[in-house]
């Protein structure tokens, strides 16, 4: 039986998880936040002190590592039994991801871990390369962005109401840093999938974007 895959890509900031963990739950669905599998190595590999040249250990943590997700209303994560959610989401964690998601060695040992999600009834898998690369069968592909200016300020307005201080020239240059290497690597970069949907969230409510995705959905 095959189970039905709805793949959501895009650059950072343009409200994937938020829409892709909506759209699971209003389907009844499994969630996969692969980028969170990158930013849990993140972790690890910061964690180890390692020099984030040395590929042959980075892939050796990748591959011992173990990871529990508990995609309730908060994704938890559990790195090796360790829960991890709240180094997940720092500036440091998703700079060293995108930085270690470059390398295809990486990327290989990672696709496992990612095509394990795929489960009935369905699943929801947001990300870079889900539509093109680890589910490249899916019924349903999205991609989903908004302009580097408008990701900036919601990044922005969600770390200053969390009251931690920001800049939105330096968070506008790193979101572009990221989006210039994600776009740019060899390996799985990020693009849009032959036959996406292609939604432009930048002048669109997230309700509107949900809408609009499980629209897709039959
Ligand atoms: O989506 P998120 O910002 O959590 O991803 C962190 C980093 O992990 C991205 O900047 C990207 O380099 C990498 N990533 C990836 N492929 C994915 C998901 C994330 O390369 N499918």
């Amino acid at each position: 039986m095959v189970v039905p895959v709805l793949t959501i890509d895009g650059p950072s900031g343009a409200g994937k998880g938020t829409v892709s963990r909506a759209v699971a739950k209003l389907l009844g669905w499994h969630y996969l936040d692969s980028g969170s599998i990158y930013r849990s190595l993140a972790v690890a590999v910061l964690a180890a002190d390692l020099d984030l040249h040395d590929i042959p250990a980075i892939c050796q943590i990748a591959k011992e590592m173990s990871l529990e997700f508990d995609c309730g209303e908060q994704l938890i994560v559990k790195l090796d039994g360790r829960d991890i959610t709240g180094q997940l989401a720092t500036e440091a964690t998703g700079n060293t991801a995108s930085i270690i998601a470059a390398y295809p060695d990486v990327r290989a040992v990672l696709l496992q871990k990612q095509k394990d999600f795929q489960r009935l009834p369905g699943l929801v898998a947001d990300g870079r390369d889900m539509g093109s690369v680890v589910f490249q069968d899916a019924k349903i592909k999205v991609y989903l962005t908004a302009s580097a200016e408008e990701r900036a300020e919601r990044r922005y307005k969600q770390l200053i109401e969390k009251g931690i201080d920001a800049n939105l020239h330096q968070i506008t240059r790193e979101i572009e840093e990221r989006d210039q290497r994600d776009q740019q690597r060899a390996s799985a970069p990020l693009t849009v999938p032959q036959g996406a949907h292609y939604i432009d969230s930048s002048s669109l409510t997230i309700q509107q974007v949900i809408d609009q995705v499980v629209n897709l959905v039959d």
